[in-house]
């Protein structure tokens, strides 16, 4: 038997790329995972992407061109897909909209959120060549194959992403869109050329509201800058208040199901009165207030949580609540458990009601 010391010299020997299959040939892997070690991209490996380029739309949002591996399905305009990115030799999940065109190439886009781990990585630190999860493409805020002859898509900030998919798909296919979009100023609009190009171009009408100087529009006053708004089958993505906003104002004006929605965050219906939580094995203790998901506050306290599309839908940050009540913030539901009954809940739609205690 070879001594370690003896191994180690014969290592020393070797290339680095062949030394780390070496190294990793010595340890316990499965037969797919030498084939994933050859070949990460192949049919029938976990689902893998390469990114192909990073570039930046503004200063704070980056797309992401991606070259997904031999699974992908494709997607529709206007889906999301999830992607498994390591920062800091920690693997964390993110949905983002996709903004390309269906092909074999996929972009997805996103603007970095002040402390979002992933959405910062990606615009300072993610580099061509890299090796990510993904997820198939999924989401139902796509154009149905019948498409309206007239349409109107309302975004606010990245609410424009599932959009540009959607626009640079079908907009051949559309006769009459309107899109009225919401920034904070000119310089933070994604995509602001290439729709102000397709407006020169008589492709679109694009309206434009930069909140910093003329304020938020009131959805109930659409009619002032779309005056046929009512005829228009309609597609609106943005922050919470917008899309609650929307969806009031056509509900009002009784044309509810010509509006389709997409939101990135659940819209929280009900908060309580927030309280003490304890993620127990991380030893971390954090005040959680009312209306702030269990997931957002334990990775404000650097606790590392596991998450996916934080808005109750993948099951990925499924944890066990030891004790204590939490509030669904969708619903309002409570749920409260004792320590002898533990439960699992989703922590990305779950406040704390009350003092508890999380099994993390
Ligand atoms: S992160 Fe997807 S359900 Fe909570």
């Amino acid at each position: 038997m070879q001594s370690t010391s003896t191994a180690r010299r014969a290592l020393s020997g070797l290339g680095l790329g062949l030394r780390r299959f070496v190294e990793l040939a010595a340890t316990p892997l499965l037969p797919a995972d030498y084939l994933d070690l050859i070949n990460p991209m192949r049919a029938g490996a976990d689902l893998r992407g390469r990114v192909l380029g990073v570039a930046h739309e503004t200063a704070t949002s980056t797309s992401v061109a991606i070259q997904p591996g031999k699974g992908w399905r494709g997607h529709r305009p206007g889906q999301y897909t999830r992607i498994g990115i390591d920062v800091n030799g920690v693997r964390h999940w993110r949905a983002y909209s996709i903004t390309s065109p269906s092909g074999d190439v996929i972009t997805i886009s996103a603007r970095a959120i002040e402390g979002g781990v992933v959405s910062n990585h990606l615009l300072t630190a993610l580099r061509p060549g890299t090796m990510i999860m993904l997820d198939q493409a999924t989401g139902d805020f796509t154009v149905p194959h019948e498409l309206p002859r007239k349409a109107l898509f309302v975004t606010g900030g990245s609410g424009i992403t599932p959009v540009m998919g959607i626009l640079r798909s079908h907009l051949g296919e559309l006769d009459d869109v309107v899109v009225v979009h919401s920034a904070p100023d000119s310089e933070q609009m994604m995509f602001r050329r290439e729709l102000e190009r397709l407006h020169a171009e008589g492709r679109i009408q694009l309206v434009t509201r930069f909140t910093r100087s003329e304020g938020v529009l009131p959805l109930g006053r659409i009619g002032e800058v779309v005056p046929d708004w009512r005829e228009r089958e309609t597609w609106a993505c943005g922050p919470t208040g917008m899309l609650d906003d929307a969806e009031a104002a056509w509900e009002d004006a009784g044309i509810g199901q010509l509006l389709h929605t997409e939101r990135f965050r659940p819209r929280v219906v009900a908060v309580g009165e927030g309280g003490e939580v304890t993620f127990t094995k991380a030893e971390v203790t954090v005040d959680a207030p009312a209306g702030v998901p269990i997931l957002d506050a334990g990775e404000a306290a650097g606790v590392l949580l596991p998450s996916g599309c934080r808005m109750g839908i993948c099951f990925n940050c499924v944890v066990p609540l030891a004790e204590g009540s939490v509030r669904d913030l969708r619903t309002g539901e409570l749920t409260s458990v004792d320590p002898e009954d533990p439960l699992l809940i989703q922590t990305c739609i779950s406040a704390a009601a009350g003092p508890c205690r999380i099994a993390v």
